[in-house]
Parts: C-alpha cells; sequence; structure tokens
C-alpha cells in the first residue's frame, strides 16, 4: 500500500497544546493561565451569541449547505452581495479550499515569510510549489521581486496576510494597487483587519472587501475568530470573484459551516456595535501595551495594525523569555523557532488585567536581564 509520495516526505504539523492538557502540565488552573500566544479574542464571545448557543435547536438536522441566512448577515455587514460570498470552517477552509481548486501537482503559489504558518502547510499537504519571496528586515514587501518571481514563475495564487501575522503590519494603499496587477489571483487574508481600521467600521473601512466585484484577481478571507471571539466554534469567510464561485461551490465540503457556528456568528452579526465596541478595547490596549513595552531595554518592538504585537528580544533568548513567563507567570505567549524570527516572542493583546500580569512578570525579569 502506498500513500501519496509528497505526504511521506510532508513534515508534520505542530498542533497546540489544548488548554486543559496544558493546564495540568504547567499545574495551573485554566482561569490563572494568561493565554496571549494564539491572537484570540480574550473578551469571548458576546452575551447575545451564548443565549444563542444555549438556545439552539435543530442540531440533529444537517446545516445550509449554502449557508444563506450567514452569507446574507455577512453580506449586509460587509456590503457585497452574498453571491460572492462563501461561508468556511474558519478562514483555514477557504485557504486549503483554493488550493484545491487551483493547484495541479508542482504548480506554483507564491507567499511572503514571515508570514501565516498555514499557507506553506496547506500548499505542501497540495503538493504545490510553494515560492518564498522573503519580507525585508522591516516586514515590508520586497515589491520588485514579487513582480520578477511573477513573471518568471507565474505563480497561480499570492497568499497575503493583511495585517500580516506575526508582525502586525499592512502595506500602504499604493502598494496593495500594484499587487494587485500582477497577473496571479491575490488572496488578501484580513483575518485582522477590524483591529486596523482607523474609523472602526468594522465590515468595510480600510478593508479591500468592496473591490471584490469589480476585480476579476482578489479575494478576501475573513473570520469571526478574532472580531468575535469564535475561534472554537471555526467559522469564517470569503468574498470571491463572480467567476470563481461555481467551482467553489462545486469544490467545497457540502455541511462545512455547522450549525452551532452559524448561530453564533449570526448573533455576532446582530450585535455590530458590541464586536466595534470590544475592538475598541481591543486596540485602546494594543496601544497601552505598546507604549509600556517601550520601556524595556530588552525589547524592541514592531508597530503593528492587528492585536498581537511582535518584539525582538536581546539579553535573554527569546525561546528562554517564553518559557520564563509560561512556568513562573503562566503566561503563554508565541515563540517560533525558524531562523528570522528566533530573537522574537508575539503577544497577543489581552484584558487590561492581562496586560498588568504581563508587565509585571516582565518587570521582574527585567531585573535579571
Ligand atoms: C493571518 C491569519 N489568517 C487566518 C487565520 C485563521 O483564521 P480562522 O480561525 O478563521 O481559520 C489566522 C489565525 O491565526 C491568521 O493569523
Amino acid at each position: 500500500m502506498q500513500i501519496r509520495s509528497h505526504l511521506e516526505i510532508l513534515p508534520p504539523y505542530t498542533p497546540i497544546e489544548p488548554f486543559e492538557v496544558l493546564s495540568a502540565r504547567l499545574g495551573r488552573p485554566p482561569e490563572q493561565i494568561i493565554k496571549l500566544d494564539a491572537n484570540e479574542n480574550p473578551y469571548g464571545p458576546l452575551e447575545a451569541v451564548r443565549q444563542a448557543l444555549a438556545m439552539l435547536s435543530f442540531i440533529h438536522i444537517y446545516p445550509d449547505p449554502e449557508s444563506r441566512a450567514l452569507r446574507q448577515a455577512i453580506a449586509e455587514f460587509i456590503q457585497v452581495p452574498p453571491e460572492y460570498i462563501l461561508a468556511g470552517a474558519g478562514a483555514d477552509e477557504l485557504i486549503d479550499l483554493l488550493m484545491r481548486v487551483f493547484l495541479e501537482p508542482g504548480d506554483a503559489m507564491m507567499i511572503c515569510p514571515p508570514t501565516f504558518g498555514m499557507y506553506d502547510f496547506d500548499g505542501r499537504l497540495n503538493n504545490a510549489r510553494v515560492i518564498e519571496v522573503p519580507r525585508r528586515d522591516d516586514f515590508s514587501l520586497d515589491i520588485a521581486t514579487l513582480r520578477q518571481v511573477v513573471e518568471q514563475e507565474h505563480p497561480k495564487l499570492l497568499f497575503l496576510a493583511t495585517p500580516n501575522n506575526p508582525d502586525g503590519s499592512l502595506p500602504s494603499p499604493a502598494i496593495l494597487d500594484e499587487i494587485l496587477e500582477l497577473p496571479t489571483l491575490v488572496v488578501l487574508d484580513e483575518a485582522y483587519i477590524e483591529f486596523a481600521d482607523p474609523k472602526r467600521e468594522l465590515g468595510r473601512g480600510i478593508s479591500r472587501v468592496g473591490e471584490v466585484p469589480q476585480r476579476r484577481n482578489l479575494v478576501v478571507l475573513r473570520t469571526f475568530s478574532k472580531l468575535a471571539a469564535l475561534a472554537g466554534l471555526r467559522v469564517g469567510y470569503g468574498v470571491f470573484p463572480a467567476w470563481l464561485m461555481p467551482t467553489l461551490w462545486k469544490a467545497k465540503q457540502p455541511y462545512n459551516v455547522n450549525v452551532a457556528a452559524t448561530s453564533a456568528a449570526l448573533a455576532a452579526l446582530e450585535h455590530a456595535s458590541e464586536l466595534k465596541e470590544m475592538v475598541k478595547r481591543i486596540i485602546a490596549e494594543r496601544e497601552r501595551l505598546a507604549s509600556a513595552l517601550t520601556h524595556y531595554g530588552f525589547l524592541t518592538l514592531y508597530p503593528s495594525q492587528a492585536n498581537y504585537l511582535l518584539m525582538r528580544v536581546r539579553g535573554i533568548e527569546a525561546a528562554e523569555l517564553k518559557r520564563r513567563l509560561m512556568l513562573d507567570y503562566g503566561i503563554l505567549v508565541r515563540y517560533f523557532s525558524t531562523a528570522r524570527l528566533r530573537d522574537c516572542v508575539r503577544i497577543s493583546v489581552g484584558r487590561p488585567e492581562d496586560t498588568d500580569a504581563l508587565l509585571n512578570a516582565l518587570n521582574q525579569i527585567a531585573q535579571e536581564v
């Protein structure tokens, strides 16, 4: 028996440790762990979402394969007609769906690392040739090389996280316009766009989502994981050009968005003004945390438009800082072992009390650095 050869050499995915397992390992109850390692929304779902989930009916019936009610609500939220919208089990599902729809074995796709790990992971899973055009030292895009690679290699897809994970940078509108002129399908992953919007117009504002119907080569992905604190339910959506929709409908799993996720996302959208308040609080906390972190000589911060901050660490190994925060203080932050980020940690923005605990821990660690 022979499995597909490209899967034999695929490195295993490193999953996060489930909260309960971690709690047991650290010997701390879950409520004494401050989880700032996965860019989740620290406030949890809105009360209306909790109520909708508590009152769920029809769990015994398969969900609507076309997610009609949810797509209609998303359409009103982002002001794009529902015909352009496909809901998914998180943005993650739609990343994989796009690759399955476009990539023959060996076809090229392009990413700009450091960036969200799922593009590379799913690309390899789909037996694609993943071409990397690394970002510059300040995480800005190397547009000249991007253009050159597109001309030479003809990648079918370009995945760009806007804002980028892990640093939180956002390309300027002019750079994005240039990228959208490239002859490839550009997938803008706006998982964190709500935290970057200066006018706080959650669905629109600086998002490019409104342009999708006018362009043939633009896809925008969004998620309820961060904005609405629904990461555990797995629900997101994509906005796609009209010509692509029939194929996506054919290729997606019929019941991809479950009943609970649908109901939760609908309830969240019905209370968009509360989401807006939550985003405002997270942005205010990001600014407070960023300004506090500049006072530590051993940390150099990158400006972020998302709900996390990336920083370089000096005087102590970044991996050791992560370990200390976890073992001594129960604070989880993200460490990356890749060459480019080996001396960095990424810290998600938590609630004010989470920031206080983090700063308290850093004050103590700073005395030893
Ligand atoms: C850039 C980016 N896109 C997508 C996702 C995943 O979104 P979802 O939870 O909707 O699958 C993440 C999660 O961390 C992310 O950082």
